[in-house]
C-alpha cells in the first residue's frame, strides 16, 4: 500500500550507476519504498541528471554554501526531516557524513563500498585507490560491501557482501568493472534485506 512505502534519499557524487540500478530495483521488485530524494554535494552530476529525467527531486547541498560545518550539518538533518525521508543510502557520495546526520538516522544509514570490508576500507580507501591496493597485495577475490555507516569510515555493521574473482591479467580499471557490475546487484539485494527489516 502506498502509504506503508519507506521513503528513501539517495546520495551521490558522481555517475550514479548504483543509484540507477537501486531505482530499477524499486520499480521491478515491487519494494515497498520509494526514491523522493537525489542529494549531492555536486550541484552537476550524471546522479542529478537521471533523477532529472525520472522525475525524482534533487537537492544540492554543499558545506561551501553555509559559513560553518556545524550548519551544514543541520540543514541535512532539515532536508531529511522535512522530506520525512526512512532510509538514506549513499550510493558513490564522496563525502563524510556529518556526524548530526548519523546521530539522527541512526540504523538507517547504508553505503556501499567496493571492496570485502573491513579489508581496504578506510580513510583514502576509495574509487580506483581501493582496486590498485587489492591487486598490489597479491589479493585474489574481491567484491563489495553494503554496511550501515556510524562515525567512523567503513566501520558499521556489514548488511551483505558478495565476492568476485581477481584475474592475473586485472589492471585496477578492470577489476573496478567487475566490482561495480556485482554492486548492480548487491545494492538492492541489501535494501530488500533492509526494508524486510533483516539488516
Ligand atoms: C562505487 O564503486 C561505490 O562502491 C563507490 O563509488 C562508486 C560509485 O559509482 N562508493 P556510481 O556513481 O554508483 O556509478
Amino acid at each position: 500500500m502506498a502509504h506503508n512505502k519507506k521513503r528513501l534519499a539517495v546520495f551521490c557524487s558522481g555517475t550514479g550507476s548504483n543509484f540507477r540500478a537501486l531505482f530499477r530495483a524499486v520499480r521491478e521488485r515491487e519494494l515497498p519504498a520509494e526514491i523522493v530524494l537525489c542529494l549531492s554535494n555536486r550541484s552537476q552530476c550524471g546522479a542529478f541528471d537521471f533523477a532529472h529525467e525520472q522525475d525524482i527531486p534533487t537537492l544540492h547541498l554543499s558545506e561551501k554554501q553555509f559559513e560553518t560545518f556545524e550548519e551544514f550539518s543541520l540543514a541535512m538533518v532539515a532536508a531529511l526531516r522535512e522530506r520525512g525521508i526512512d532510509f538514506v543510502l549513499l550510493a558513490g557520495y564522496m563525502r563524510k557524513v556529518p556526524d548530526a546526520v548519523v546521530e539522527a538516522f541512526s540504523d538507517r544509514i547504508m553505503n556501499i563500498h567496493p571492496a570485502l570490508l573491513p579489508k581496504f576500507g578506510g580513510e583514502g580507501m576509495y574509487g580506483i585507490h581501493v582496486h590498485t591496493a587489492v591487486i598490489a597485495a597479491g589479493e585474489t577475490e574481491s567484491g563489495a560491501s553494503v554496511h550501515l555507516v556510524n562515525e567512523e569510515y567503513d566501520k558499521g555493521r556489514i548488511v551483505m557482501q558478495r565476492k568476485v574473482p581477481v584475474l592475473p591479467s586485472d589492471t585496477p580499471e578492470s577489476l573496478a568493472a567487475r566490482v561495480l557490475e556485482c554492486e548492480h546487484s548487491l545494492y538492492p539485494d541489501a535494501l530488500e534485506k533492509l526494508l524486510a527489516g533483516q539488516s
